[in-house]
Parts: C-alpha cells; sequence; structure tokens
C-alpha cells in the first residue's frame, strides 16, 4: 500500500478515487474502537494509552507545565514517569517550568526539594516516609495540582497514583488525597533460581539473568522497578526460598548489588533468601548450629559483608526445617534460636529476618494443618524485634480455597507478615484466568475473633490488632522472562492486586480489578464492567471446577497439573490426594472436627465453635473440617454427592461464559492481546472440563451413587485419566 500512494504521487499527486479511499479510512479509524492497535503486554498497566479526546484535554489543560525537581534518581523518575504518561495519555508533553505557568501546573515535591511546596505550607506530618498527598490547590492566582510528600519517594509513588487517576479517566479538576501504606513491608518473593530456573513460574525463565550480571543491566530491570513502585511494592527477594548457599557468596552478592543500584531510584530493596546451613557450605564450618559462637560470628561478618555490598539490604527470608531444608531443629534448637541468631546479625545494620512458618514433617503423625501452629506458638514473645514470622495465607498450601491460617490471630506478640501466592501454582499455572484480588480480599476480610468480633486477618497483618510498628505482606511472584511478565495477560492482575492490598489490605478486590482492567484495556464502559464481572466470578469458578466444598490438595503429583485425586503412597502421606479427600463408601472430607483431628481447636473459640458443627460450617469449607456422608443434605436441598457434581459444572459452565463474554470483545481489545486471551480460555475450558470428568469418575467409585438429572457422564473411564502423564509440566520444584 506504501508503495502504491508513493507510486500515485509521483504520476502527478493522487486523483479523486485516493482522496475518497483515504477519507473512508481516515472515518473507519476515527469510529474504531479506541484501544485496536497490537500490543503485547509489556507495558503491563502502564500503557499510558491515548485517552479519549474530552479527557485527554482535561489533562493537557491540568498537566500543561510541570514543575519538578530533578535532582535525585528518586527525583527524575518521578519527573520522567509523569512526562512519559502524559504525554502518552493526553498527546502533549507537559513543558518544564520553573514557575507556575498560566496553563494548569502539576507540581512534584518535598518541602526540602520544592520551595513552591514548601511556601505551600502543606500538612504532611503524618504522611511518613512513604505516604503522599495530591491536592488541587490556588496559589498566587495560578491552578496547581500538587503531589507532595516528606520523601522523594512519597512524591514518585504520588506521581504513580496521579497518572493513574488520569489513565482511568477520573476527574482532575478538584483533587485532595492522601494516601499513607499500612504495611511497612510490601515485598515479592522470587522463586528463581540461580540457573534461571523458577520453582512454580510458568512465565519463562528468571528474569534475572545472572550470568551476565553485573556488568549488563537489562532495561527490563527498570521496568520492573517501575511498575512495582507503581503499586507501592518496596522490596524483593531475588532467590528462591530453597536456595543455594552461593547466593551468599561474592559473586553473587555483586550481581545482587547491581540489580539493588536499579532499584534503589524506586523505593525496593533487595533481599535475599538465606540457607541455614550457609556457615558449613560456604564458610567451611562444622556446624550451623544457632547457638554456636563460631555460626553467629560468621553471619555477623555475612552481614558485614553484604552492607558493604548493599548498604539499604533489606534483610534475610527463611525457609528451615521445611521440606527438607536445613535449619535450628537439626541441632535441637528453635524457630526462634534461629531466626534470633539471624536477626542480631542484620540488627546493626537496620536488617529484618522474614522466618517462614511453612513448616510441616512427614514424621509427625498429626494433621498437617497443625503443624506450624503447633511448632509456632509456643516461641510467641521470643522472637528478636526485628523477625517476622511469614505465614502462608492458609495452613496446607496456597489452595484453590483455604480457611485462613490459625496462625493469624494466635500469636499476638510477634508480627505475623502474610504470604500469598502470585504464581498459580494450584490454580490453572498461566493459562487459566483466575483472578487472586478475590481470594486475597476474602482472607484479609475473614475475622480471627482473636480479640473479639473484627479482628479480620487486615487488622493482625496491618498491626493495628496488637499494636506491632513492624508489618508486612509477601507475594510468591509470577514475573518471569515471558514478554508479557506473567505467562499471561490476565495474570498481570494478580500482580497488580497484590501490590494494592499490600499497600492497603482494607482495599476492594472488585476496585482494584477495575483501575486494572481500565488501565490495560481501557475505559470503554462496554469493556470495563464485563471483564471485571468475569475477573471477580473467576476465583471461585476455580475453586469449584477444580476443588468444590473444600476439597483440597488433588493435583497431579509433583508438579501439581490437572486433577488427580487418587494419588496415593509415595515417600510422603501428607504428599498424597487421599490424605486430605479420605473418600470411602460412607462419605468424603478431613474430619477436622473436635471428634477428628481438632484443627479447629486452634481457632478462636467462636471460629472454632462455626467451622467445627456440620450444622455451622460455611459450605465452601464443608470438607475441610468434616467427612460428610453422601447424602448429607445441603443448602440447596441437593444430597451432598448431587452438590458435588453441581459445583464441578457450574465452574465449567463460568468458564464457557467467561469465553463467550470475551468473544464479544473482540474489536475492543486489541487483536494481538484478544487472541491470546480467547486462546488460553479454550485450554481453561478444556482443563475445567477435564477436572470435573475425572474428579466425578474417581469419586463416584466411592459414592456409588448415579449422577444427578441431566449432569453428562464423564466421557472416558477413570483409567484414561489416571493413565495421563506430564513429566515436563513446567515448574516442578528441582
Ligand atoms: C509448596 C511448593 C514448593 C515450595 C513450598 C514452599 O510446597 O509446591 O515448590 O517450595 O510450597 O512454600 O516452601
Amino acid at each position: 500500500m506504501v508503495t502504491s500512494i508513493g507510486a500515485g504521487a509521483r504520476a502527478g499527486g493522487p486523483g479523486r478515487a485516493w482522496w475518497l479511499c483515504a477519507g473512508l479510512c481516515l472515518l473507519a479509524l476515527l469510529l474504531a474502537p479506541p484501544a485496536a492497535r497490537a500490543e503485547d503486554g509489556y507495558a503491563l498497566w502502564l500503557r499510558y494509552a491515548a485517552l479519549p479526546r474530552a479527557e485527554a484535554a482535561q489533562l493537557r489543560t491540568q498537566a500543561a507545565g510541570l514543575l519538578a525537581p530533578a535532582d535525585t534518581p528518586t527525583q527524575r523518575a518521578a519527573r520522567d514517569e509523569v512526562l512519559r504518561g502524559v504525554e502518552g495519555l493526553a498527546g502533549q508533553r507537559p513543558q518544564l517550568i520553573q514557575q507556575p505557568g498560566r496553563g494548569g501546573t502539576l507540581v512534584l515535591g518535598t518541602p526540602a526539594s520544592s520551595p513552591l511546596v514548601a511556601a505551600l505550607g502543606l500538612d504532611l506530618a503524618d504522611l511518613g516516609e512513604e505516604g503522599y498527598l495530591v491536592r488541587s490547590v490556588r496559589h498566587q492566582g495560578r491552578a496547581l495540582t500538587v503531589v507532595a510528600a516528606n520523601t522523594d519517594l512519597g512524591v514518585l509513588y504520588g506521581a504513580f497514583h496521579y497518572l493513574r487517576l488520569a489513565q482511568t479517566g477520573q476527574a482532575l479538576a478538584a483533587l485532595d488525597l492522601r494516601q499513607v501504606p499500612r504495611l511497612r513491608l510490601r515485598v515479592l518473593n522470587h522463586w528463581d533460581n540461580l540457573d534461571r530456573y523458577v520453582e512454580r513460574g510458568y512465565s519463562g525463565q528468571s528474569i534475572w539473568d545472572w550470568h551476565k550480571l553485573p556488568g549488563w543491566l537489562d532495561p527490563r530491570y527498570t521496568d520492573y522497578a517501575r511498575a512495582n513502585a507503581s503499586i507501592g511494592i518496596n522490596g524483593t527477594v531475588l532467590n528462591n526460598v530453597n536456595t543455594s548457599a552461593l547466593a551468599l557468596t561474592p559473586m553473587y552478592l555483586e550481581k545482587a548489588a547491581a540489580l539493588a543500584s536499579v532499584f534503589r531510584p524506586y523505593g525496593i530493596k533487595v533481599y535475599l533468601s538465606a540457607r541455614f546451613s550457609a556457615p558449613i557450605e560456604i564458610g567451611g564450618l562444622a556446624t550451623a548450629d544457632p547457638l554456636d559462637p563460631a555460626v553467629r560470628q560468621w553471619w555477623k561478618d555475612k552481614a558485614t559483608e553484604i552492607y558493604r555490598t548493599i548498604p539499604d539490604f533489606g534483610g534475610f527470608l527463611v525457609k528451615a526445617n521445611s521440606e527438607g531444608q536445613p535449619g535450628p531443629q537439626d541441632y535441637g534448637r528453635s524457630h526462634a534460636d534461629g531466626a534470633n541468631m539471624l536477626a542480631e546479625a542484620l540488627a546493626a545494620h537496620g536488617g529484618v529476618v522474614m522466618w517462614r512458618a511453612f513448616v510441616y514433617s512427614h514424621e509427625e503423625p498429626d494433621d498437617r494443618h497443625k503443624q506450624a501452629y503447633n511448632e509456632f506458638v509456643p516461641h510467641d514473645g521470643r522472637f528478636a524485634p526485628n523477625v517476622l514470622v511469614q505465614v502462608k495465607n492458609g495452613a496446607i498450601d496456597f489452595q484453590p480455597r483455604e480457611p485462613f491460617h490459625p496462625l493469624f490471630g494466635a500469636m499476638p506478640r510477634t508480627p505475623l507478615m502474610m504470604e500469598f501466592q502470585i504464581t498459580k501454582e494450584y490454580l490453572g499455572f498461566a493459562t487459566h484466568l483466575v483472578y487472586l484480588g478475590s481470594l486475597y480480599e476474602e482472607v484479609l476480610r475473614a475475622d480471627t475473633h482473636a480479640r473479639g468480633p473484627g479482628s479480620t486477618v487486615a487488622r493482625v497483618v496491618d498491626g493495628t490488632l496488637e499494636g506491632h510498628a513492624l508489618t508486612g505482606m509477601a507475594g510468591v511472584a509470577n514475573i518471569g522472562s515471558d514478554r508479557n511478565w506473567s505467562g499471561s495477560h490476565f495474570d498481570q492482575a494478580n500482580w497488580y492486586a497484590f501490590g494494592r492490598l499490600a499497600w492497603d489490605p482494607h482495599a476492594s478486590a472488585r476496585a482494584i480489578a477495575a483501575d486494572w482492567v481500565r488501565m490495560t484495556f481501557g475505559n470503554d464502559p462496554a469493556l470495563v464492567e464485563p471483564v471485571v464481572g468475569m475477573m471477580m466470578g473467576s476465583h471461585q469458578a476455580a475453586v469449584d471446577y477444580m476443588t468444590p466444598l473444600g476439597l483440597h490438595h488433588l493435583m497431579g503429583r509433583g508438579h501439581h497439573y490437572g486433577p488427580a485425586p487418587w494419588v496415593e503412597g509415595g515417600p510422603r502421606a501428607d504428599w498424597t490426594s487421599v490424605y486430605y479427600h479420605r473418600a470411602d463408601a460412607r462419605g468424603i472430607g478431613f474430619d477436622r472436627s473436635a471428634g477428628g483431628s481438632n484443627a479447629v481447636g486452634q481457632y478462636a473459640p467462636p471460629v472454632a465453635a462455626q467451622f467445627g458443627n456440620l450444622d455451622t460450617v460455611p459450605e465452601e469449607f464443608l470438607l475441610w473440617f468434616h467427612h460428610v456422608p453422601w447424602d448429607h443434605r445441603m443448602a440447596s436441598g441437593r444430597s451432598l454427592w448431587d452438590e458435588l457434581v453441581a459445583r464441578y459444572d457450574r465452574g465449567v459452565d463460568y468458564v464457557r461464559g467467561m469465553r463467550r463474554t470475551w468473544a464479544t470483545l473482540e474489536g475492543r481489545v486489541d487483536a494481538e492481546r484478544h487472541q491470546q486471551v480467547a486462546a488460553f480460555l479454550a485450554i481453561q475450558e478444556q482443563e475445567a472440563q477435564w477436572w470435573r470428568d475425572a474428579s466425578i469418575a474417581y469419586f463416584q467409585t466411592f459414592s456409588r451413587r448415579p449422577l444427578p438429572d441431566g449432569a453428562a457422564p464423564p466421557p472416558h473411564p477413570l483409567s484414561h485419566y489416571q493413565a495421563l502423564q506430564f513429566p515436563f509440566a513446567p515448574g516442578d520444584g528441582k
């Protein structure tokens, strides 16, 4: 086409037909849905795509001029982000000015960095180190929008907030908002190995190109930092919790330091997973006993060395005495002994220890659900002040749905840090559309009743319940080397939602989803509403087609891909499916009531009473806490067996519904992303059906009941599903 236009021009200018055609093309372009250009997802929610005309004009007016300091790297990051964002959104780059002009002026700064901000006499006192305000003011007859904070980092966060308002089509004329993060540590946990393999990773290799570090700083590292800062994430643990001690050797510390230098302007601290036996493996000592003076000295020296290399190093994350990892119990010492030794080494430098409570032992015959509580509660109050105990959201392991972990509310004298999984190990890997904002919200809003009604998990984690200042939330990252970062476009939403909820664990998952959709796909209401709708029901759907009514841990052995409720035998009972579902001729479910393992006894009395009673337990946790007869009457009036089948079907139907909805959005989303999402939804439908069919075929061998009317029989015999093997499924531990 380009050639023919050129040829026409050379032949004496375009004729009438050409003008007609060009006019029609232009008209078609103007009428085309706004988001029609091809996109690969690299830009995440920071696309800054052109706003519709009226909103673009509003932004051009509000931010005609930009008055922002640029003396420090963080100041430059904020200024450059605003220039880039406004230019993309409004089609015009703000003028960099020194004095407010006649047009609207956007002012960034702290009282120290900006004389104008200082002159405005703003109430910044309670914004702390990371908070900010965004306010529309008139000053000497000029209209200003001020993004102000006590620190450069606060200003950067505020700048991102301002851009979010613009991106999501909010009115910008009369702004008055203040934000302070409710949690101190908002941290990604990368389960990345030094050979770039990512445990439970479904988005390519590790983004850390360890081999080329520190010499090559991939520009992707800067974009990673921008994306994280835009949602308030302020820390990253670079290496897997199942770590090699080599991560603490000088060669790797140099590499980590190079990454830290990229992240520093964006307020992101680097942390490392520490292998407890490192003093033996890289220190040449004979023991890693935490009470041995030589071991303690080794860690102190190591900490000093690390802080020499990375002055603002955040601290250590530790998986100890869990799933074969070394730990203090190898020497007859406690978790508190181990954590406190590392805490002592870091304390002088301001570092923290995030000591994981994900512990269980096969040698211990008690219900795995109870083990973390049993091991940790006796140590409440014995941890050093710079230790946080990092607790998974549920007691088993990031299952599609778990009741909140009984440790929340049970260790009042210890800061408990939430650990969520962002990568979807048990939720369909990268292909299934499952919005985890709803899962996170459900857990955070759960009421522990630890100090009476209203003692939500969010209040345990944000420190307000017990008065802790050291608070945090960790998310097991879903970020990899894939062009779209997370393996699928919709998995970006889970990274986004994690960050927003770590900033404010009381925020609404739906509102966060709406922001994400607007920034990621556009503000077209005909797109936003259906997509948010799809997302909000997607977690329940996955629970329904994988593990309805409180079932859990029924996936393929090792890789955790697909249904395998028949898994039994092998090295550990608590790595099998039959351990968890306990189906027999009488019924199904794990009796954790007072008459069973009594895991319910680890919750506060009102919760224990609710979960422990078959009449009051919420149906979503029925089989988590009870072994229930197949003919048990459910709220719907159906028998348990019929209800189970209905739930599986409901889950599959929901995915079909998402496919239909998404198909109607063709043309409203750029073709490249639309096609990939459509293809992934097709995979999800197939796999949801597979989960449903395989599970029903298997459980029917116990229930020996017919399928309810209208329910289709599984198309294959059980043996077909049992024979499926996936030796190369991604992300398996190794
Ligand atoms: C799960 C997961 C492992 C991981 C472990 C952990 O068990 O499957 O890959 O190492 O959690 O959180 O430590």
